[in-house]
């Protein structure tokens, strides 16, 4: 069984992935991380994201694993654990140019398809371009806002400036975020996160 959570930056895709996740009793798969450790070892490498051939090479050379824990998911290279450098704002302000490449597209797909079922995944485009034939397909929205209300707290940051930067990330991205026809769109505003992940549980096939 593959269940897809798409949506927007910081919409509460990882929390819920991971509740619905763990009472299923099943992995839950954060395609982001991919996304988010290709960047890292591309602001490391001091690459141009302009130019993929050299970053597919060490992704490529050196490669990566994702370890989909459902309590939250790791990515190592070798015996280094990235996991730690992904979620900082220089890799919030990069991923999105490496995330355009179709070539860092094609490896994260990749990766993502060799994992074995059950998992629920969570991104931009698992109901669209990866999964299209998953068993159920969420598309979680939240007005920029509350959005980056909820983020400035997790990290202590400022709410104005988040939420510049998460408009920002929402246009860049905007080419890979439509939600799938079949998904069904949950605005997660009004909602505590219980209440998002009850409303997965309760729309997913018996
Ligand atoms: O989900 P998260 O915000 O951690 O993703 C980081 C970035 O990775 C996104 O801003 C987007 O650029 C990229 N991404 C993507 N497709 C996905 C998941 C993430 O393009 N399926």
């Amino acid at each position: 069984m593959i269940v897809t959570i798409d949506g927007v930056a910081a919409s509460g895709k990882s929390s819920v992935a991971s509740g619905v996740a763990r009472a299923l009793g099943i992995p839950y798969v954060s395609s982001g991380f991919l996304y988010r450790a290709a960047t890292l070892l591309a602001l490391e490498a001091g690459l141009p994201p302009s130019d993929p051939a050299p970053l597919l090479a060490l992704l490529r050379g050196r490669p990566l694993r994702l370890e989909p824990l459902a309590g939250g998911n790791r990515v190592w290279q070798g015996e280094r654990d990235l996991t730690p450098g992904l979620h900082s704002s220089r890799v919030d302000a990069g991923v999105s140019a490496v995330a355009r490449l179709p070539e860092v597209r094609a490896w994260v797909d990749e990766e993502l398809r060799a994992l074995p079922e059950p998992f629920v995944a969570e991104g931009r485009d698992m109901g669209t371009n990866v999964f299209p034939h998953a068993d159920a397909k969420f598309y979680l929205t939240a007005s920029p806002r509350v959005r980056a209300e909820r983020r400035a707290q997790e990290r202590g940051e400022d709410a104005g400036t988040v939420e510049a930067a998460l408009i920002e990330r929402d246009r860049r991205d905007a080419a890979q975020s439509a939600p799938a026809p079949d998904a069904r769109v949950i605005d997660t505003g009004p909602l505590t996160l219980e209440g998002v992940i009850g409303a997965v549980l309760a729309a997913l096939p018996a």
